[in-house]
């Protein structure tokens, strides 16, 4: 019987951006003979029925789903009532939360800068905690890192030089999850991504800024094709093992002594590491889907 699959991505941003995503994907598997379709989170309704089971509105059953989102929620419900999901949502829940991210990896030998996440403040309480800003300042030290919990493209990374720069930023972001975290001076501007397909390494880029300490493409960073030292693999798959990982991209630091775990990417973007390496990493995932589907 033929394999039933879904590419599954938001419907809620973006719309036009998301729907060539989830085409181009859609395209790779029809060139490995697979047909999928392609559903949007604006169509799929998970009802909880009175007697509990669950109800899945605008998806039928499927042998796999191409979980193109950050939906953790709607993934563990999808999950429930029976469908793998490429990545699960226990991964995509680990990596969408840098804070998460770090708990969950530590404890597992990965080098990683120094990080402190802030408390958390419930709407209304005062989220100002003089005590811990020093602590934090003791800890961490200047220049420091501010990271909110959930961002991508560099755009909720801060730079902190004094304890006033601190103390704004703390102002602005007031209840949003966010992280202090120890800046890597040397890797400053620079940073390594790799990817990774069913835990084995596909490609990989050298991304470099010298305007801003962010190696993030879409803030300016050049990117070269490079076979990363072997110490830098080694981080990158353990980590992908450790959060048990279908698909990822996983950040890198340049450590005087070598790798230290930035982030890992669910969703990483495939655009740019196909412009600079030729390697179709997308085409990958679809492949191992289907390997691991039939
Ligand atoms: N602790 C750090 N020390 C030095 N540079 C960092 C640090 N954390 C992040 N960066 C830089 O900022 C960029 C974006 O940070 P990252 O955590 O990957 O967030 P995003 O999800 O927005 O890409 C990284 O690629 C790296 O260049
Ligand atoms: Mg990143």
């Amino acid at each position: 019987m033929a394999k039933t699959g879904y590419v599954v991505s938001n419907g809620y941003v973006n719309i036009n951006k998301m729907r060539e995503l989830a085409d181009r994907f859609k395209a790779l598997f029809l060139k490995h003979c697979c047909d999928v379709e392609v559903v949007s989170t604006a169509e799929i309704y998970p009802v909880v029925q009175n007697d509990g089971s669950i109800d899945i509105k605008g998806l039928s059953r499927s042998d796999f789903i191409l979980f193109w989102d950050k939906d953790v929620l709607l993934a563990q419900v999808l999950e429930k009532a029976g469908h793998r999901l490429y990545n699960s949502s226990k991964a995509i829940q680990i990596c969408d939360n840098k804070i998460y991210t770090h708990n969950y990896l530590s404890g597992h030998n990965i080098k990683m800068p120094k990080t402190l996440p802030m408390p958390l403040v419930f709407e209304g309480s005062p989220y100002y905690n003089e005590k811990f800003l020093d602590t934090a300042e003791k800890e961490i030290g200047y220049p420091m890192i501010i990271k909110e919990a959930y961002g991508s493209f560099g755009k909720q990374v801060y730079l902190c030089n004094d304890r006033q720069q601190v103390n704004s930023l703390v102002k602005k972001l007031k209840y949003k999850p966010y992280l202090f975290q120890q800046f890597i001076s040397e890797s400053k501007g620079k940073d390594i991504r790799i990817f990774l397909v069913g835990g084995k390494v596909i490609a990989s880029m050298l991304r470099e800024n010298d305007k801003d300490f962010r190696a993030n493409i879409s803030i300016g960073g050049k990117m070269t094709a490079i076979t990363p030292p072997d110490e830098y693999i080694d981080v990158a798959v353990k980590a992908a093992d450790i959060i048990g990982l279908d698909y990822c991209g996983v950040d890198l630091l340049i450590g005087s002594g070598g790798p230290l775990l930035c982030e890992v990417n669910s969703n990483a973007h495939f655009k740019n590491i196909q412009l600079c390496s030729g390697i179709d990493v997308a085409e990958h995932f679809v492949k191992y889907i289907i390997g691991e589907a039939v």
